[in-house]
């Protein structure tokens, strides 16, 4: 059974707290809200790693510092989300496609590739200020190796499985480390060690989840012409030269469609911490040392929390009210993912952008592999037609 079904399982049988295997010892997994907040809580005793994104204050970019949530003004955010949208303006997905045929078949895989790519392109540029051209796609590679290697998916087990995978790693880490350097030359600093970790972290942190969420977002839309058009009449409505604001975006259908798709496929689909004391959670005892995990993806399907959890059906954001911590695609408490307040409007300007060129169909949703973050499996093609009238 997948990781995702087991905790969808786990929180379905209704525990607030329920204790499972782990090949690293005593795991967790916290199901209600008393439990989750208890672990997200201000100064509560669940340690996780420090992140190093703001050890990159010096290299980064005024609207870089705004995504990272280092700045905070209503016009820096409608100025990032402007940038953003010229970025995606511009931007050729596919380049082949724009230039010598009108509908395609692309094979899924590319089709992934052309998108994480782009997520690639556009984090150096928002972040860094660098244009990265096609190193996008070795950087989009790169990640799908350091992806598989952090959740153990990557290492052969015969010596020359073993072999290829250290090239993979060795030549996956070479690519960021090149861009790491391209940064801090950029800004004249002496590189450090510590940078690089920092840059790449960062990079990745931001380029894979909005990649993962773009593709499962038109996965389903793929699979939903009606919806399609509906947000392409709004998109194109909308890029009549005027700004783009949050308050303009609110309007687009997208808007539903993204936080479903965010629902249905998150990510970031399992936060693990480690408690550092003995303490009780939810009136059962765990010892410092033992992993608690709380999954956004068995959150979002849990039965109790969703009517028709596993049906797509972005209108339920426009109606419902969420009952608390039970949509978690960002985190919460103070590990929040630190753009979560732009990220759906990202999401969104991304979709726009590429309904307006492209109409897109796809026969089967891809199956969910739960690697680091929740991965869309590259089977099956994607057929995309090139909009006759620019838009
Ligand atoms: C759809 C897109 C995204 C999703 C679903 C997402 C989700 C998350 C989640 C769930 C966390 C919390 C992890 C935890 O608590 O263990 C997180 C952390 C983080 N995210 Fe995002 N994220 C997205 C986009 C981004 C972007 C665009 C950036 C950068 C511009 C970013 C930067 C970070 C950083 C630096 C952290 C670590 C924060 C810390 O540990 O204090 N994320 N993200």
């Amino acid at each position: 059974m997948q990781p995702t079904d087991y905790f969808l399982k786990l929180a379905n049988a209704g525990s607030a707290v329920s204790r499972y295997e782990s090949e690293q010892g005593n795991a967790y997994l916290a199901s209600s809200v008393e439990a989750i907040k208890a672990v997200f809580r201000q100064g509560a005793q669940f340690a996780c790693p420090s992140h190093p994104y703001r050890h990159l204050d010096p290299l980064l970019q005024p609207l870089g510092r705004q995504w990272l949530g280092m700045g905070s003004s209503a016009a820096h955010d409608d100025a990032l989300l402007d940038d953003v949208h010229a970025f995606f303006e511009s931007h050729r997905i596919f380049p082949g496609i724009d230039t010598f045929h009108v509908t395609t078949n692309l094979p899924a895989a590319d089709f992934h590739l052309a998108l994480k790519a782009m997520c690639f392109a556009l984090g150096c540029r928002l972040l860094f200020g660098l244009y990265i051209g096609g190193k996008s796609v070795d950087l989009a590679r790169a990640s799908d190796a350091i992806e598989e290697i952090r959740s153990g998916d990557g290492s052969g087990s015969s010596s020359s499985g073993s072999k290829a995978s250290d090239l993979r790693a060795r030549s996956a880490q070479a690519e960021f480390s090149w861009l790491a350097g391209e940064v801090q030359r950029q800004c004249g600093v002496a590189p450090t060690g510590e940078n690089a970790h920092a840059v790449q972290e960062t990079i990745l942190s931001a380029a894979v989840p909005l990649a993962y969420a773009l593709i499962w977002t038109l996965s389903l839309l793929g699979r939903d012409a009606a919806t399609q058009a509906a947000i392409r009449r709004e998109a194109t409505g909308m890029n009549c030269g005027a700004r783009v604001t949050r308050d303009a975006l609110r309007a687009s259908p997208a808007v539903a469609v993204v936080k479903e798709a965010l629902r249905l496929y998150p990510p970031v689909w399992a936060l693990s911490r480690t408690s550092t004391a003995e303490q009780c959670l939810a009136d059962i005892p765990i010892q410092a040392g033992d992993a608690v995990v709380v999954s956004p993806y068995a959150l979002h399907r849990m039965r109790s929390a969703w009517d028709s959890p596993h049906q797509f059906d972005p209108q339920r954001f426009d109606t419902g009210t969420l009952k608390p911590h039970t949509y978690l695609p960002f985190g919460a408490g103070p590990r929040t993912c630190p753009a979560a307040k732009s990220n759906v409007h990202v999401l969104v300007l991304a979709v726009h952008a590429l309904l307006r060129r492209y109409s897109l169909s796809i026969s089967k949703m891809p199956g969910a592999h739960p690697l680091v973050a929740l991965r869309p499996a590259p089977q099956g093609s994607v057929s995309l037609r090139k909009l006759a009238e620019p838009r």
